[in-house]
């Protein structure tokens, strides 16, 4: 079993994973976690914090090893490729967590593995692993996800954290607001695709305004996905939520971020109690030791 896109997940499933990162969180709790046995090998060929390594800390609380791979200090700098890469690691390991540039890249990673592939980002595409754990942030945190107004604002066109998300919140009945700076809005063919599958209708709006909003779920504009950097940059500048807006939304309104946030939220909404990223991204240990148990356990 893999982990590759949101799509590939029923309710059912995704529902059975929120019960087995309750129990790891209830685990953790007591500090005594159920011992897995086998290696994970991470596989990141673009930057990351927060995924890489709350996937190593995940494996290692689950009494897993871990082999990392250095995209930069790699075989890959000699030009070998991305399949021999992939089928050589996989003799190394039982279960495969990597990140990568090119979208598709990880359905490939599975299809010439062995070992289950968990996807941590493929391009502008999909990034399962960060929706389960903002679903279960947002599960946490207001107790349920039906019904509740979220509002998507950033870079809808090209953050796959976004694309993987309207998924999610579809699937759990959740009403959608989109709010993105011209031409970044979420790609029309994606919005089809949810709203048929899941019978709901997302809204578009050109300005924020947050009134009505329960979730405020923010990302960056993704730079590295610009043909243009200089129109990254324009845009940058265009959007951020300042502590005024969130004064006046709901109290207890709650704003995430897939992180990392640069300039679109100031820091001074860190310490604002409606800022809930950081604990958004500690929710990632035991929604990803939920994921590999799972994909190891079949
Ligand atoms: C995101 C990503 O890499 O897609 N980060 C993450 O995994 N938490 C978001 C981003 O880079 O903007």
């Amino acid at each position: 079993m893999d982990l590759i896109s949101f799509r590939d997940l029923d309710k059912g499933t995704v529902e059975k994973i929120f019960g087995i990162a309750e129990d790891m969180d209830h685990q953790l709790e007591r500090k005594k976690v159920e011992k897995l046995d086998g290696i994970m090998a991470t596989l990141f060929f673009e930057p990351s914090t927060r995924t890489k390594l709350s996937f190593q800390s995940s494996a290692e609380r689950l009494g897993l090893q871990v082999v990392d791979f250095l995209a930069d200090r790699s075989s890959l700098k000699k030009g070998e490729s991305f399949t021999d890469t992939i089928k050589t690691v996989d003799g190394y390991c039982d279960v495969i967590a990597m990140r990568h540039p090119a979208e598709g890249a990880a359905r490939l990673a599975a299809e010439v593995a062995n070992a289950p592939v968990l996807n941590g980002g493929d391009g502008a595409n999909q990034h399962p692993t960060q929706t389960l754990l903002d679903l279960y942030t947002i599960r946490k945190l207001k107790g349920k996800i039906a019904g509740l107004n979220v509002h998507l604002v950033g870079d809808l066109k090209h953050a796959r954290t976004m694309h993987s998300l309207v998924y999610g919140l579809g699937m759990f009945g959740a009403k959608v607001t989109m709010v993105a700076p011209k031409g970044l809005e979420l790609e029309e063919h994606i919005i089809h695709e949810a709203e048929k599958k899941f019978n709901f209708k997302m809204e578009s709006r050109d300005s924020i305004d947050l009134k009505d909003a329960d979730v405020l779920y923010v990302c960056r504009v993704q730079e590295e996905r610009f043909a243009d950097k200089y129109e990254a940059a324009k845009v940058k500048k265009e959007f951020t939520i300042s502590a005024d807006y969130i004064r006046k939304g709901k109290k207890d309104l709650v704003i995430m971020h897939p992180l990392p946030k640069i300039d679109e939220i100031p820091p001074e909404v860190d310490a604002m109690p409606q800022a809930k990223y950081f604990e958004q991204a500690r929710n990632g240990i035991p929604v990803r030791m939920a994921c590999i148990k799972m994909v190891l356990e079949g």
